[in-house]
């Protein structure tokens, strides 16, 4: 299994007063468990890591929208940092597909392609599926699956979180940057019911949250 950063199920995670965060948020979370500045320094070895095994050819990366936009935008940065500052470089185009799983905090069972680039442009291509969080798996097996059905050359997934929980199908992203306990976790453009993107740091709700935001 490729190598991730195993966030233990005891982490309490770190003070919220410590970091800087958004005072509409401060009442609603439990505690910061990945800093953003954390979450870059593991991104930036998932970009040498998926380089060095993609690297000898056309990558086209596919953003799974809205979730992992800000894990895309940083990924993409420090791959093309590396191709900056190396004699051997790759070409990288960017692709978009919007899908929908979750009401609240429950993944459900349909998941739905909502809007996004047409899949069949994929055919024969070299595509790394970028996602914010694997939690049943059944997301990605949905999409790998739709893929496939337009033959792209070779698919790889990267997952800047996957959750440890019961509920998984044991479906494991090709690169992983965290493992992370089953808690519901937002910030970094993860969000519940659209509320904290717009908080740098990944943390975990808190149960007055869920209630507070839900629909
Ligand atoms: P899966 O199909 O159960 O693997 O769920 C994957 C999708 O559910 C992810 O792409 C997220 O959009 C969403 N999701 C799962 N867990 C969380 C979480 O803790 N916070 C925010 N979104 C989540
Ligand atoms: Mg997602």
């Amino acid at each position: 299994m490729a190598a991730f950063l195993e966030i233990s199920d005891d982490s309490k995670g770190h003070e919220l007063s410590l970091f800087c965060v958004p005072k509409h948020y401060e009442d609603d979370l439990d505690s910061v468990i990945i800093p953003n500045g954390l979450i870059k320094d593991r991104t930036e070895r998932l970009a040498r890591d998926i380089v060095r095994d993609m690297g000898g050819h056309h990558i086209v990366a596919l953003c799974v929208l809205k979730g992992g936009y800000k894990f895309f935008a940083d990924l993409m940065d420090f791959i093309k940092t590396l191709n900056q500052h190396s004699d051997k470089s790759v070409p990288l185009t960017v692709d978009f597909i919007r899908l929908k799983s979750y009401c609240n905090d429950q993944s459900t069972n349909c998941v739905k392609v909502i809007g996004g680039d047409e899949l069949s442009a994929l055919a024969g291509k070299n595509v790394l599926i970028v996602e914010d969080i694997v939690e049943t798996g059944k997301t990605m097996e949905t999409l790998l699956k739709l893929l496939h059905e337009c033959h792209p050359k070779m698919v790889k997934v990267v997952s800047l979180l996957v959750k440890r929980t019961p509920r998984s199908s044991g479906y494991r992203p090709d690169y992983t940057g965290f493992e992370v306990p089953d808690k519901f976790l937002v910030g970094y453009a993860l969000d519940y019911n659209e509320y904290f993107r717009d908080l740098s740091h990944i943390c975990i709700l808190s149960d007055r949250a869920r209630e507070k935001y839900k629909v």
